[in-house]
């Protein structure tokens, strides 16, 4: 191993050289911080602004480890079986998406604007990041789930144990289903909505390892399941409930257009997020 010594700055060095042709400086960084937290079971703060930081030798073969597997462009949380999400802690496989940071601004956002006692459903749950967030932070009475996607249920699932946090999940295609046995007072969901024209522009650590199912929408309608799920507001969506959805936002127009002709709420809003792209939508039903 080329590292001259056991420091975090050497092998920091030693990562950006090996993963020059797959990602760019600061996204090597960003990956290194996160295999040391890991390893080191340190919180960032504590060392990413100090490289000079000496770790033993069975943390640094462990992170040296990653490299042949980070060359293949796999996502450092599938190599890890591990992300943070809303400081939680979520296992994750290549069957979930990794959550986004677009998607805790979401939670963020639903928090700060909903107390406890609520009833809540989550559509294509994946991991079940937003809904184990949601039960943590503003105590739902009742928390449902559902995704179509078996491998992704058994992972939310795993993540509702380990966390401690008890959420219903249903098994079903939302592109087919009509109605839930339940009316809730917010219903939240993040669906695939990368368009086909996008897929050139995305990484290919992405393209290679994430499910496509959670990715992209192959309908020729490029919001179909924001349509079906605007349509299953009208039976399970209470009067004064609240719709929350992560937008791309190339389509977030057609997505605000298709709630308004719905006639089901009484106010629909476009909501930018950090980057200032409208990347959120809510409607507050009649
Ligand atoms: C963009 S991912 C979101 C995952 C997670 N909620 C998050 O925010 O990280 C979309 C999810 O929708 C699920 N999904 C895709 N098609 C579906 C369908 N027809 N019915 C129900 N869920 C679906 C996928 O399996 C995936 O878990």
């Amino acid at each position: 191993m080329q590292i001259s010594d056991n420091t975090l700055n050497s092998l920091h060095l030693f990562y950006q050289n090996q993963l020059k042709d797959v990602y760019e400086f600061d996204e090597v960084k960003s990956i290194f911080i996160t295999a040391c937290e890991h390893f080191l079971k340190k919180d960032r703060q504590k060392f990413q602004n100090n490289f000079n930081l000496k770790i033993n030798q069975s943390e640094l073969i462990s992170i040296y480890n990653l490299i042949p597997e980070l060359k293949k462009c796999t996502p450092i949380q599938y190599l890890l079986n591990n992300t943070s999400f809303y400081n939680l802690n979520f296992y994750v496989n290549n069957s979930v998406l990794i959550p986004r940071p677009e998607t805790e601004e979401l939670v963020d956002l639903i928090i700060k604007e909903n107390n406890s006692n609520k009833t809540i459903l989550d559509v294509g749950t994946g991991s079940g990041c937003i809904i184990l967030s949601l039960k943590n932070n503003i105590n739902p009475s009742i928390c449902s789930a559902v995704d179509v996607s078996t491998e992704a249920l058994s992972i939310a699932k795993l993540n509702s144990k380990n966390l401690n946090l008890e959420v219903e999940f249903i098994e079903a295609d939302i592109l087919t289903t009509t109605k839930f046995n339940k009316v809730y007072d917010i219903i939240v969901s993040n669906p695939p909505y990368i368009k086909q024209t996008e897929k050139e522009n995305i990484h290919k650590n992405v393209l290679n390892n994430e499910p496509h199912v959670a990715l992209f929408v192959y309908e020729n309608d490029e919001i179909i399941f924001y349509k079906k799920i605007i349509d299953l507001c009208e039976l399970n969506l209470k009067s004064n409930g609240i719709l929350y959805f992560e937008l791309n936002p190339l389509t977030a127009n057609d997505v605000l257009n298709y709630a308004k002709k719905s006639n089901l709420f009484k106010t629909t809003e476009l909501i930018k997020d950090m980057s200032g792209k409208y990347r959120f939508f809510r409607g507050l039903k009649y």
